[in-house]
């Protein structure tokens, strides 16, 4: 690893479980389950190089749309997570917090993602943030909604900001999509305004310390301008 600025906030858009299962001839299901492997092993990674916040993609509005076997098997995958590492989270010093509308999703699931966010809110170390049942383009109107009820119409980027899930984060400085993919599928499509992008054909159950590195080494690799010219 180079020594340069790392980003404060990483976001990564794990994709490529079902196909990393296809390609070892197993069933898709197998593909969620070594993808939390991969989730665990990047979290402990990014706190330990003191990385304050990682979001990750976990489930988005438009995934409802995947055969109802696959979303079930999906949510109670999460609620097992959530209740089998949340003593792994607290050892870590993992804060979490579920980004999302979670209306949509079962009580019993929504019940075990609030107990987790308490469990760990005295947590110091990074802010792993979960996007489950999360659109940006819904997150962003019903923030402007929000707005327009305290009846401000003349409102600012950080008025709309203040209703954004994503709130309590920074901008995110580093977005990583493995799976061979190159688009955004409405992730964080406002807080990643100003954003390196780092794409990778590297399937999320294959993405390893290596693969992290890397995406970091690229990142230090880039000149930020923010819109100025560089190099002054
Ligand atoms: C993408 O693979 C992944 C998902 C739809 C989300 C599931 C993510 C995990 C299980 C990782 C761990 C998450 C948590 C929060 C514990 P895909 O099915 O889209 O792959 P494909 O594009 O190859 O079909």
């Amino acid at each position: 690893m180079k020594t340069g600025t790392l980003p404060l906030h990483v976001a990564i858009i794990m994709d490529g479980n079902g196909r990393w299962a296809k390609s070892q001839g197993l069933p898709r299901e197998e593909g969620h389950r070594v993808g939390v492997e991969t989730l665990k092993k990047v979290t402990r990674l990014c706190g330990e190089l003191g990385i304050k916040y990682l979001t990750v993609y976990a489930f988005s509005t438009e995934n409802w749309m995947r055969p109802r076997r696959e979303v079930n098997f999906l949510m109670d995958l999460f609620q097992r997570t959530f209740e089998k590492e949340a003593d792994e989270l607290i050892k870590n010093r993992v804060r979490a917090l579920f980004i999302g509308d979670r209306v949509g999703l079962s009580p019993s699931l929504q019940k075990i993602m609030a107990r987790l966010e308490k469990d760990t809110s005295h947590c110091d170390g990074i802010n792993l943030n979960i996007a489950l049942n999360y659109g940006s383009k819904q997150e962003i109107v019903e923030a402007a909604r929000a707005v327009c009820l305290e009846g401000k119409e003349d409102f600012s980027e950080s008025d709309l900001e203040e209703f954004f899930y994503t709130s309590d984060s920074p901008p995110v400085d580093l977005l990583i999509r493995p799976g061979g993919e190159m688009r955004l599928s409405n992730f964080l499509l406002w807080q990643i305004a100003y954003a390196e992008l780092y794409f990778t054909d590297v399937y999320w159950p294959d993405f390893a310390e290596y693969d992290l590195y890397k995406a970091l080494e690229d990142f230090q690799s880039r000149q930020r301008r923010f819109g100025r010219v560089g190099g002054e």
